[in-house]
């Protein structure tokens, strides 16, 4: 069977960007067609200045909205990375296998460093080291099949590379892994700014819609995107970014085809209302799922308790086996040290 690994880090408020690319896809087919792990990635969390108190929070919360999203602990493994040790014993391992040059044209550690030192902050060192423990992340369960959206398609094909390096030098240890991205919505874009990412970790409340946003709060972030200068409805990324996030957006919210819809459009006004509509309607049953896993935080931790037990068993034996092969003695097992006292 088919092994599939995702991630979310909570770095802040999951927003339709997280639901759209990635969870939808998880909920709706992953984990009925695979044996699929999904984890929240808190150790990614602390890359950035970060707050213990709300790290902690937003662990917590990204577990509830996953299943709130409609992951089901009989059918997927749920977790947190933080509770399964061999994240961080692998990640060390595939670092002294990672170059410094490779590391460093991450797309995304040049953004987000240059960020920071724009702000006058110090950058990280695990800024820059945290797509290899995002690869160990994926490596250790031996997934074949790594749903994301675009924006990690770089980190998925590094771990690729470095599946690949360890295999030739060490002996085959890993599965090769593939990205998969959904047809639409693989990019949503911010609504005040099209041609940026729609990222949690940002700071434009306005053109962020946040999967816990109120029906009121979502529609007038939708009414008041920032749409093109022309005034035909169109799909074109490059001509027309605001009014093709739209489409992107409705179309994965109906199950239409945003090529298609653009044509059915006469006004902006139009689509952004139909839009704001199905947004509400794909967040209406996540958010009433959430209030009641709200109501019973209980059977969040249980999940994650058994969620973590049964990760760990299936991460060990492979991150053992890269240990042996890279050179590291195994320790000497409890019943051999008795029988030498
Ligand atoms: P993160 O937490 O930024 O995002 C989680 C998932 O949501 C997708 N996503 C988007 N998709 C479409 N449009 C958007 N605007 C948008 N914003 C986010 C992301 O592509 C991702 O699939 N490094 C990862 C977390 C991670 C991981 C992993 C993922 C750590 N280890 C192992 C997969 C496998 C990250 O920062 O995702």
């Amino acid at each position: 069977m088919t092994r599939v690994f995702s991630g979310i880090k909570p770095t802040g408020h999951l927003t339709l960007g997280n639901y759209l690319g990635a969870m939808r896809q998880w909920a709706a087919v992953d984990q009925h067609q695979a044996d699929a792990l999904f984890c929240i990635v808190d150790l990614h969390g602390m890359t950035v200045d970060h707050d213990p108190a709300r790290l902690r929070r937003l662990t917590r919360q990204g577990a509830t909205l996953l299943l709130a999203a409609g992951l089901d602990p009989e059918l997927c493994t749920v977790f947190v990375q933080s509770h399964v040790d061999e994240h961080a014993r692998l990640s060390y391992v595939l670092e002294c296998v990672a170059t410094d040059g490779e590391m460093r044209r991450m797309i995304q550690y040049k953004e987000k460093s240059a960020r920071e030192r724009a702000r006058g902050g110090s950058v990280r060192l695990s800024l820059l080291t945290y797509p290899v423990l995002m690869a160990a992340d994926i490596l250790a369960y031996g997934a074949d099949e790594v749903p994301v959206g675009d924006d990690q398609a770089q980190h998925v094909e590094l771990t690729r590379d470095l599946a690949v390096r360890f295999n030739q030098r060490y002996g085959h240890t890993f599965v090769v892994p593939r990205a998969t991205l959904p047809q639409v919505a693989a990019r949503v874009m911010n609504l005040q700014d099209p041609t940026s990412k729609m990222g949690k970790s940002e700071d434009s409340g306005p053109g962020i819609v946040y999967l816990l946003d109120e029906p009121d709060v979502v529609r007038r972030k939708v009414l008041r995107a920032v749409t093109d200068s022309g005034r035909e409805v169109a799909y074109d990324r490059e001509a027309r970014p605001g009014v093709t996030n739209l489409l992107e957006i409705l179309a994965a919210c109906t199950g239409g085809n945003p090529e298609a819809l653009g044509d059915a459009y006469e006004s902006y006004g139009a689509l952004k209302k139909d839009t704001a509509d199905a947004v509400i309607e794909a967040l209406r049953p996540v958010q009433a799922r959430h209030k009641e896993l709200c109501a019973d935080p209980g059977y969040v931790e249980e999940v994650l308790q058994r969620g973590a037990q049964k990760a760990r068993a299936m991460a060990r034996p492979t991150v053992d086996s890269a240990y042996r092969a890279i050179g590291l003695l195994p320790p000497v097992a409890e019943p051999a040290l008795n029988a030498a006292r």
